[in-house]
């Protein structure tokens, strides 16, 4: 690649993270591909790179599958797909102007399931003091709004023993480096309502639409941080990503205070949606909401 391209010096990059389980039957199915593509073409757009084509995507997205066939595991493994779009165009006076030309790869990997073995509950640093992305990028799917929020995530790790940041901007609850949140309590979801400051996850969509069939209280709407530790008392917390699926939270640290959330375990409730997810993403039970992409 020429050292003068738009991405090393501008950071004109996105990309997209999902996964195709192997069902019972053998056939691979990709979880939720169309919204992954289209999540995909949105970052392009916010970041005025060339917009990949909806066809192109699909097409590209099938054939490497086609070509790793064999590499998809059985579950609870998955085939974790990553396209990654990057500006190319030489041009290091470019600051102020687009890139014309992009690089769009399909990359995959086989993975393993997280939690096999039993899920352990997450300790979570409550960063009230910074925003993880600028507010209008939250929900582009920047590579520069990863590496804009390791060093909080590293400073966590280090002086807190944190798994991951939350981040609560003005005291407002956000989203993590790398998955929504959401609270859960009584057939009651809380998680913040959609806006440009963060990332509209594939996951969390799934969530609430499983919660909402299942006859749950579904709210989607802002609180704050003292609302989210009131919650932990008596209720669960949980991260939601492609990652994780549904990650349960034991501990949130605020300050020099670690509040338990319920009684630090991983809660019934967590584990009976992640369950039902994952379900049908492994297609063990019908696909009643149309998810699956037979590949
Ligand atoms: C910042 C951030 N928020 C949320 C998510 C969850 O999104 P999804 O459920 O589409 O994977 C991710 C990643 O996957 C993420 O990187």
């Amino acid at each position: 690649m020429h050292p003068g391209a738009h991405v090393l010096h501008y950071a004109s990059s996105c990309f997209e993270g999902f996964k195709a389980y192997r069902g019972p039957d053998g056939q691979v199915n990709v979880f939720r591909m169309d919204r992954h593509i289209e999540r995909l073409r949105q970052s392009a757009r916010a970041l005025a790179l060339p917009v990949p084509g909806t066809e192109q995507l699909d097409q590209m997205i099938r054939a490497l599958i086609d070509r790793t066939r064999r590499s998809v595991p059985d579950a609870p493994g998955a085939l974790y797909l990553r396209p990654l779009l990057f500006g190319t165009m030489a041009a290091i006076g470019g600051a102020a102007t687009p890139p014309t030309e992009a690089l769009l790869i399909v990359i995959a990997s086989p993975v393993w399931d997280y939690f096999e073995g039993g899920a352990k509950p997450l300790r979570i640093f409550v960063d009230d003091q910074h925003q993880r992305t600028a507010p209008h990028l939250g929900e582009v799917k920047a590579g520069a709004n990863y590496a804009a929020a390791i060093g909080q995530t590293v400073i966590a790790r280090q002086q807190h023993g944190a798994d991951q940041v939350l981040f609560c901007p003005q005291g407002q609850v956000q989203e993590t480096g790398a998955a929504n949140f959401v609270l859960l309590r009584d057939r009651h979801l809380l998680t913040r309502s959609l806006d440009s400051t963060f990332l509209h996850g594939v996951t969390r969509d799934s969530l609430l639409t499983i919660a909402r069939d299942e006859g749950y209280r579904v709210e989607e709407r802002n609180f704050d941080v003292a609302e989210m530790l009131a919650w932990v008392s008596t209720g669960e917390a949980a991260l939601a990503g492609t990652a994780a699926v549904l990650a349960g939270v034991g501990t949130l640290i605020h300050g020099e205070e670690e509040h338990r959330v319920g009684d630090g375990a991983v809660g019934p409730i967590t584990q009976n949606l992640r369950s039902q997810l994952v379900d049908i993403q492994q297609g063990r039970v019908e696909d009643r909401f149309g998810w699956l992409t037979p590949v």
